[in-house]
This record gives C-alpha cells, sequence and structure tokens, in this order.
C-alpha cells in the first residue's frame, strides 16, 4: 500500500490548525524539509518547528535534510523527535563518512535514509543500499516546492527496485518533488513506496488531493 508524506514546505502556517487536522486524518507520514541556505539556495526551519509538529501530530515524522554539515543537523532534529532522517550523498565527503552518519543515526534508535540530487547516480549509493532504510529519489532539484516532476528519474526508481529484489535489500523507495494527480501514479507504477508531495497537497483540498494519490 502507498503510503503519502505531505511536505509541510508547503503548509499554510496561518492556517495550522485546520491542515494538520486534515493531515492526521488523511496522510501516513509528515515529511519535513530543512534547509541551510548553502547546500540549497533556500532557508526553511529550525528543530523548534518540528518539536511544534510533533506536538501537533502522531504521525511519523520524515525529515529530509539539505545541509552541507548533516552528522550535526541530523543529531539536533534527533533531539526534536525525527523518526527518519534522510541526507543527502552530495553533502558528504565519501563512503567513509556517509556510513559513520548512518551508523551515528540508527545507534539513536533513527531510521536513515539516503538521498540523490538528479544530477547523481544510484552507482554513487550502492554500496550503502545494504545500510539505509530508505533511498530518497529527488524529482527536482532540491531547494524549492511547486517545481515540475522530472520524469527520466523514474529509471532511478526502477533500477533500486530491481537490486533490491536481486540482493534481498530492506529498504524502502520515496520520491520527492513535483508529485500532482498525474506524476504520483508514474511513481507509483515505477515501483515507489512512498511518496512526497507538498504544493499539490496543500494547494487543494487535502483530503482529495492525497486520495487521489493513493
Ligand atoms: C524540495 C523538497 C520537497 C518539496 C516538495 O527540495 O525536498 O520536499 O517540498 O514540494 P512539491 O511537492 O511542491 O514539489
Ligand atoms: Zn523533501
Amino acid at each position: 500500500m502507498i503510503k503519502i508524506s505531505p511536505s509541510v514546505l508547503s503548509l499554510d502556517f496561518t492556517n495550522f490548525d485546520k491542515q494538520m487536522e486534515e493531515i492526521n486524518k488523511h496522510a501516513d507520514w509528515i515529511h519535513f524539509d530543512v534547509m541551510d541556505g548553502h547546500f540549497v539556495p533556500n532557508l526553511s526551519y529550525g528543530p523548534k518547528i518540528l518539536e511544534d509538529i510533533k506536538k501537533a501530530s502522531d504521525l511519523f515524522c520524515d525529515v529530509h535534510i539539505m545541509v552541507s554539515n548533516p552528522r550535526e543537523v541530523a543529531t539536533w532534529f534527533m533531539d526534536a523527535g525525527a523518526d527518519l532522517i534522510t541526507f543527502h550523498i552530495e553533502a558528504v565527503e565519501d563512503l567513509t563518512e556517509a556510513e559513520s552518519i548512518i551508523k551515528m543515526i540508527k545507534e539513536r534508535d533513527t531510521q536513515v535514509g539516503i538521498s540523490v540530487k538528479p544530477n547523481t547516480s544510484i552507482k554513487e549509493i550502492e554500496p550503502l543500499l545494504n545500510q539505509v532504510d530508505l533511498v530518497l529519489v529527488m524529482s527536482v532539484e532540491p531547494g524549492f516546492g511547486g517545481q515540475s516532476f522530472m520524469v527520466d528519474m523514474l529509471d532511478k526508481v526502477r533500477d533500486l527496485k530491481d537490486l533490491r529484489l536481486s540482493n534481498n535489500y530492506k529498504y524502502v523507495i520515496e520520491i520527492d518533488g513535483g508529485i500532482n494527480g498525474d506524476t504520483g501514479p508514474l511513481a507509483k507504477d515505477a515501483g515507489c513506496d512512498i511518496l512526497v508531495a507538498g504544493s499539490y497537497v496543500f494547494g487543494g483540498n487535502i483530503e482529495e488531493k492525497i486520495n487521489s494519490l493513493r
């Protein structure tokens, strides 16, 4: 069964209670985008906002960190209650650093994910696939909501699905960026287990939009 993880980057904070009520009723996870204005050309929010979101929801918190210092930032958001931390392979020096961050997150009983930007090949993360709980395929250049879906990224989803099957890996496949009523079914058919959706879900009737992705 596909999971829907709405990205609160597009939540209307002036209508917080109403929108959170809808998310709590209809979504499976909450996607929380952390941007540092360095790894990506945008700033989002800190651990305090995650703490408040967790007061308003029991949903699984899927924290996507787009930052240049993932080790420190991961710690702050684990302290704030993240259930899963996904960091970018492009933000670390090498596989050794990636493996030690994965180990650190797991030792805090938190799930861990690794993400690849559109121009990064799955080959870069293949040595890590037996260690992570989730792989996040970016279907837009990270940094902003409301961008168009890059359909070529579905090849990565298919490759990850094949690698998982042939190696009996345990990760789930999540896609993020430009998911809507047309691109969501394509991503599902390619093999995604979780769909992140921001502007599409928060830009209309939340219940209808989430159901249209299932
Ligand atoms: C972009 C973020 C996404 C974004 C998705 O860098 O990682 O999670 O909020 O927003 P939409 O669904 O509007 O593309
Ligand atoms: Zn995201």
